[in-house]
């Protein structure tokens, strides 16, 4: 396998560091060889270079059989229209046409979640449109001292492939689930025109799908029942903005960011990161929970049909946490650090 690695800023480099020990031991035991070539991106490349990602960068992720992200982007970094550089959600969600952005959101046994749920509970994905919505608006928005605009775009094409991953996703997991699929269109259709064509769009796809559950929600009641009522959920499907809101706050419910991971996939090409951002507060002092970068890890094997790979590389994840070797604390880091939390998983990989 050839995988290239973009450690990123903040707790990307150590988070990414870790992802790939557990990668190396994983590979040495299910007999695979990985060779890593690392691509510079992100805040600080931006700085040296003006450029989010380096010249041809591009084209040597297209040329990989996988891509690991770490998180980019550093707040004070900004472009002269005040928006973030460095950031290369649109270098890479556009530049490879990801249009899924896939982040399961599960309360593993062993993790204390805010909210009084069992881990059964609390086992869904969010399917995330990842290439246009309010973010097709990057870098085109209109500002004036007095007021500002951005615009959200709803393409019939671009929902319909997302519509159809989710519902596909949904049937993939029936095989090992035991309730019923169902998919949940998430939008805002009673106020904006463009979320009624994302549901239109939706209700024809499930035409298709007559064995899998439909079910709507407005994006507030979402947020509320993503709190009071987890379990209702299987496969959740959203414009990328909702998307990228309604994750964060599922991910609070599993644990904390650290504990998500996610698959950014297309037609073509995948990569996989954490759903968090490069957390600069707690940089280079031991503190990040690498479970997110880990787990992305997973979900890259899994993409490539590396399923004891990827079964190995979960299965150490839950079993720290099931046997008590990994907590976390109010914050979402794990008390012992990143660097043991590393080694309790890389030590029970064996045992898999
Ligand atoms: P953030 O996700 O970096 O941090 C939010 C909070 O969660 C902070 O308190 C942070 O310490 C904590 N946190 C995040 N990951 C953690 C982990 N693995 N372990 C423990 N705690 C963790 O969000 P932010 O502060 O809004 O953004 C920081 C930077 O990251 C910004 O530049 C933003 O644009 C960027 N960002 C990048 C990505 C990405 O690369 N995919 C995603 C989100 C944000
Ligand atoms: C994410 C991030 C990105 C997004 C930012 C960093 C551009 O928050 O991957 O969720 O909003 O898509
Ligand atoms: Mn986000």
């Amino acid at each position: 396998m050839r995988l290239a690695v973009i450690p990123g800023d903040g707790i990307g480099p150590e988070l990414v560091d870790s992802a790939l020990e557990v990668l190396a031991a994983t590979s040495t035991i299910e007999g695979f060889p990985v060779d890593v070539f690392h691509e510079p991106g992100g805040a600080e490349h931006f700085v040296r270079t003006g450029e989010p990602l380096g010249a041809d960068g591009l084209d040597r992720l297209r040329e990989a059989d996988a891509i690991l992200k770490g998180p980019v982007g550093l707040p004070h970094v900004r472009r002269p229209d005040g928006t973030e550089g460095g950031l290369l959600g649109g270098v890479l969600r556009r530049g490879l046409d990801t249009f899924a952005n896939v982040r399961p959101v599960r309360l593993l046994p062993g993790v204390q979640g805010p909210t009084r749920h069992a881990p059964e509970e609390i086992d869904y994905v969010v399917v995330r449109e990842n290439t246009e919505g309010l973010y097709l608006s990057r870098g085109a928005g209109v500002a004036t001292p007095a007021a500002a605009s951005d615009q959200l775009m709803i393409t019939r094409e671009g929902t319909r492939r997302v519509v159809a991953f989710a519902f596909e996703l949904a049937r993939q997991r029936a095989r090992t689930r035991r309730e019923p699929a169902r998919v949940t269109c998430v939008d805002k259709s009673n106020v904006l025109r463009s979320y009624a064509l994302f549901r239109a769009v939706f209700e024809e796809a499930a035409a298709d799908y007559t064995d899998v559950e439909t079910d709507f929600l407005y994006a507030d009641a979402a947020a509320h029942e993503l709190v009071a009522r987890p379990g209702r959920f299987d496969v959740l499907v959203m414009e990328n903005f909702l998307g990228d809101v309604l994750s964060d706050l599922g991910a609070a419910t599993a644990g904390g960011l650290g504990m998500c991971g996610s698959a950014n996939i297309g037609a073509e090409y995948a990569y996989f990161e954490p759903i968090h951002g490069s957390a600069p507060g707690i940089a280079g002092q031991d503190r990040a929970n690498p479970v997110s970068q880990i787990v992305s890890v997973a979900m890259m094997l899994s993409h490539l049909g590396m399923d004891d790979a990827a079964a190995r590389v979960q299965g150490a994840v839950e079993s720290a946490f099931r046997d008590g070797a990994v907590t976390l604390d109010d914050a979402g880091s794990p008390a012992a650090g990143t660097r043991a939390t590393t080694r309790a998983i890389v030590q029970r990989l064996d045992a898999e």
